[in-house]
């Protein structure tokens, strides 16, 4: 009997283990054909069991539970196949820029899903409704992608999600919220994060979505294009501790429920229409960052409620028409650290107190009609800013608070000897040479953005580098050039320890580690250009794309409004003083043929007899051109390099100081559209620029081609991708940022494959080119290309540049001058459109050499995009860096492949997102998913 009863017993046993080989079999197949179809080299998937070993895999009782294959260049779609791992638990394939294509709707099958995260790759198309089948899903990040389309109404079955994030998409459509027979958003119970914001959400926010049910603690739906009134009903949502609607179009009464909000810490409704009475908001005690900013609010006196809120830290109420005194109750706010009042009317006497906080940082009160101002015996550090008031503008006081120059938040500098590292290598805080991991650091929850000092976060990432076994050197931090009070955002470098980059692994170790404390964090994390190595060109190209920021009035155009002006003005001074003051170069004895460059990095010194050598003597068969600098003349280094050699006429030169600036200036600036700087030579009275020669010539003569060499359609968007990459490069990732001032088709060049090339850019006055058929005004710039704003206000922002941006968007259309017998091509073009037309009615105007066969795709939405650059008042046109995704969409439509060729840029633009300093209890991070069962990359497949 025994026997009889154990030989079927064997037999189910060998079924079983037959049954599990099929499917790991299976596995192995998906996996494979998963590999195959992206050109990504995955280290390390060899054999035929994904268990053993694999890189990224995790198996339990062997079968795939987890993948994870985060910042590795997978390069492709994502297959369909992905839907036949049945056990998958977890799936990470973040920061694979080049992961485009859609999310397949295999995804749906994939009914173990607890955890999805495809953050920072290149997804397209809409968020296939499937995603609603994935009934154990928790956590579904999908943001920083380019999905499109509505928010499916199916996450709304998810009934155990807890993180909802589709921040910064293209997503359109209203929020969706459950109905009779469709589910919504507002099923989602157990959800603590709806990150919404960067997307194109339109609609009103539906006042269902809220309710006494609701968990939520993040409800981030910040720059998007919201309307109607916030519901009454958010008030019912007392657990929330951040609340951003930011950047909308949203109008109405702000609801009295919102002071029910006891727990909230962070609130932004700037750069709304919202009207009414100014909220009262006595009761949000938990309040430390509020932003009221540029709303449509009843005129009032200086609220004295405010002064209750005492756990304030940063206050933000530009732009309301608030008149009266500022009571100095409000300054004995014990943590409060940044008051921002600008553009209102407040008056009388500024005066702080006695009794002020401590931490207070800046007091920024331009355009106000502040007549006095109580200085205090003993001046903390303090940044007061009263321009614009009539203390300073009535006295003609040159006080240092009558200024908004110099808001200084730069870092000391670390004492080390610059010159020991090679050009493209950056100096880490501990002195070593070396080539950054580099990224950009945001905060969601802006309370949290310490823009002063950055050592507690710099600190705080140390650590979970090391605790992570990372081989990281040193941390960096630096506030990025954007408007601290707008983007929240620092610029990260991560230094290798031991070595000068970091491996392809540790790279991705790193951007997983990242990633993962994104799940518990109020940071964003952008990363720059990661790809950085000894043997990588555009080492230092960051291309974050930062959507839907540039808000008016904003202290940004202050803070590079004050960089750009300090430095014109400086310049300017420096120039009416004596020119010949003592050499800059110090050391550098310009009489010696080969000088050393001791100072300067990047940029090589060639002595006078070098370039005579290289020109053949300035030889006529050389000269290429001539501007209002000087001549150009092309010239071949003994390296074979082809440059073309800029020589300033008696009138160009500057002074030694200026020209020294300027060299540092364009040595630090590096980007595959910029044209870049080779050296420079300053002896015998001469100054040369070297720039690298750009074979194909200027623009403004490419449009002069004629048919089958003129610039096809997709060329000319192409051309204005490249100038508006570089572009967005000079005023968000140069360091100071630079607002180039001149933009025009004579100033962008192109290589032999049509690459757009930014040139001529620096503040010098002198180096602009002064075209003989343009006039050059005081405010500098070009004739047709200037932008109507700075002209007036004479206040210059990058906008300008959008501006003249804008202005060179019709020039590729049309081929015309923008002034050509006494018309203006803006106004041309704008009075001519008409919407109801094909190609908006342009025919006429159209340069009739884009021989491009026939089809202008996507030439409406070109011609929308110029006239937003063009709009009047610099505050409504986008950033540049917007107008880079518009483009970069634009040529997905004409189906141009960017990919291959956008990666290196973009591949830097990846998003993902850190961890806040987790000692801080009191934040509303700090608890959530900590020591979450993340898998690690690293750790081997569980023994099966
Ligand atoms: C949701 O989570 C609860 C608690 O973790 C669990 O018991 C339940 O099975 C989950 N439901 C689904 C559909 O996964
Ligand atoms: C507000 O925060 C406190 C402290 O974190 C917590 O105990 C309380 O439950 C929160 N209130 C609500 C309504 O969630
Ligand atoms: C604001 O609201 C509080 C509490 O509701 C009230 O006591 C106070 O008078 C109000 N202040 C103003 C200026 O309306
Ligand atoms: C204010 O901040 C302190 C210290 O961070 C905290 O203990 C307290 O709970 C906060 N008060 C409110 C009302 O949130
Ligand atoms: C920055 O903060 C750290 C820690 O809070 C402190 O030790 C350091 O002195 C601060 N640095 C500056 C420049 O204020």
């Amino acid at each position: 009997m025994g026997e009889r009863i154990l030989i079927p017993l064997l037999l189910s046993f060998n079924c079983l283990l037959l049954a599990v080989a099929q499917d790991i079999t299976k596995d192995f197949q998906v996996l494979k054909s998963l590999s195959d179809s992206w050109q990504g080299q995955i280290p390390n998937w060899e054999g035929s069991d994904p268990c053993q070993d694999w890189y990224g895999i995790n198996c339990r009782n062997s079968r795939v539970v987890s993948i994870s294959l985060t910042d590795i260049g997978l390069t492709g779609k994502l297959s369909g196949d992905i839907g036949s791992l049945s056990e998958l638990d977890s799936l990470d394939l973040s920061y694979n820029r080049g992961l485009t294509g859609p999310l397949p709707q295999e995804i749906g099958n994939l009914k173990k899903l607890t955890k999805l995260t495809l953050v920072g790759c290149g997804f397209t198309g809409r968020i296939p409704d499937e995603i609603g089948s994935l009934q154990h899903l928790e956590f579904l990040s999908l943001n920083s992608n380019n999905f499109a389309g509505p928010i499916p109404p199916s996450i709304g079955n998810l009934s155990n999600l807890t993180w909802l994030d589709l921040a910064d998409n293209q997503l359109d459509g209203s929020i969706p919220v459950s109905s009779g027979t469709t589910p919504g958003l507002d099923m989602l119970h157990k959800a603590l994060h709806f990150h919404l914001g960067q997307n194109k959400l339109s609609g009103q926010i539906p006042p269902k979505l809220f309710s006494s049910k609701m968990t939520l603690i993040h409800v981030i739906f910040g720059s998007n294009q919201l309307v109607g009134s916030i519901p009454e009903t958010l008030g019912l949502v007392t657990s929330l501790t951040l609340v951003r609607f930011e950047n909308n179009s949203l109008d109405g009464y702000v609801p009295l429920s919102l002071n029910n909000l006891i727990n909230v810490t962070d609130l932004l409704l700037s750069n709304n229409k919202l009207h009414g009475a100014l909220p009262n908001l006595t009761g949000m005690n938990s309040l430390k960052y509020l932003d009221l900013s540029n709303n449509g609010f009843d005129k009032s006196s200086f609220p004295l409620w405010l002064s209750n809120l005492k756990n304030l830290t940063t206050l933000q109420m530009g732009n309301l028409y608030l008149d009266g005194t500022i009571p100095n109750l409000l300054f004995s706010i014990a943590n409060l650290q940044n008051v921002v009042l600008k553009d209102n009317h407040l008056g009388g006497t500024l005066d702080i107190g006695t009794n002020y906080s401590k931490q207070l940082q800046l007091i920024d009160l331009t355009s106000n009609s502040i007549e006095d101002f109580k200085q205090r015996n003993d001046p903390p550090q303090i940044r007061i800013i009263l321009a614009y008031n009539p203390i300073c503008t009535e006295t003609g006081l040159m006080e240092d608070y009558c200024t908004n120059l110099n808001i200084s938040h730069t870092k000391p500098q670390n004492n080390c000897q610059q010159g020991s590292c090679s050009p493209d290598q950056i100096l880490s805080p501990k002195c070593k040479c070396g080539y950054p991991y580099t990224g950009t650091l945001t905060c969601r929850a802006p309370s949290y953005f310490e823009w002063r000092n950055t050592t507690l976060l710099e600190e705080h990432l140390m650590q979970e580098f090391q605790s992570d076994n990372l081989p990281v050197d040193s941390v960096s931090l630096t506030l990025s050039p954007n408007d601290p009070f707008q983007s929240f955002e620092f610029s990260v470098q991560i230094f290798p320890l031991g070595q000068t980059h970091f491996s392809q692994q540790n790279k991705s170790r790193i951007s997983f580690l990242l990633g993962k404390l994104s799940a518990n964090s109020a940071f964003n994390f952008i990363t720059g250009n990661h790809d950085d190595g000894p043997n990588q060109t555009s080492n230092s190209s960051i291309t974050a794309i930062i959507i839907g920021v540039a808000i008016g009035g904003s202290s940004l155009l202050l803070v590079l409004l004050a960089l750009a002006g300090f430095y014109a003005f400086r310049q300017r001074r420096r120039a009416e003083r004596a020119i010949s003051r003592s050499n800059p170069f110090g050391n550098w004895d310009p009489s010696k043929s080969n000088c050393g460059t001791p100072q300067l990095k990047a940029p090589k010194q060639f002595s006078f007899e070098e370039i005579k050598k290289y020109t053949n003597n300035f030889s006529q068969a050389n000269d290429i051109g001539s501007g209002g600098y000087g001549k150009v003349y092309r010239g071949t280094l003994p390296t074979g390099q082809v440059v073309a050699i800029k020589r300033a006429q008696k009138e160009s030169k500057q002074g030694a100081q200026e020209f020294k600036a300027e060299i540092e200036l364009l040595s630090r600036v590096h980007h595959k559209n910029l044209a870049s700087l080779v050296g420079f030579c300053f002896e015998r009275e001469e100054q040369m620029l070297v720039y690298e020669f750009i074979p194909n010539g200027t623009l403004k003569d490419a449009l002069k081609w004629k048919c089958e060499l003129a610039l096809s359609w997709s060329r000319r968007l192409k051309v204005a991708l490249g100038a508006a990459r570089g572009l967005a490069y000079l005023h968000e990732h140069a360091d100071p940022p630079i607002i180039h001032r001149d933009i025009k088709s004579n100033n962008i060049l192109l290589d032999k494959n049509y690459n757009a090339k930014v040139s001529d850019f620096g503040l010098s006055k002198s180096i602009l080119d002064d075209d003989k058929d343009h006039v050059t005004t005081q405010v500098k710039g070009t004739m047709g290309y200037l932008d109507p704003d700075y002209y007036t206000s004479q206040r210059l922002t990058e906008k300008s540049d959008v501006y003249s941006f804008g202005v060179l968007m019709l020039e590729l259309i049309t081929a015309k001058k923008p002034i050509e017998r006494g018309k203006y091509i803006v106004k041309v073009v704008r009075n001519t459109i008409d919407k109801t037309k094909d190609l908006y009615g342009l025919h006429e105007i159209i340069d009739p050499s884009i021989c491009s066969g026939s089809t202008l795709e996507g030439f409406e939405n070109f011609v929308d995009l110029a006239m937003e650059c063009l709009k009047e008042s610099g505050v409504d046109r986008p950033t540049m860096s917007e107008v880079v995704t518009e483009i970069e969409d634009m040529l997905r439509s004409v189906g141009l492949n960017l990919t291959s060729e956008s990666v290196a840029s973009t591949s830097s633009s990846h998003r993902f997102e850190v961890s806040i300093v987790s000692s801080q209890q009191d934040h509303p991070y700090s608890n959530e998913f900590v020591g979450s069962s993340a898998e690690r990359l690293y750790s081997k497949s569980e023994p099966s």
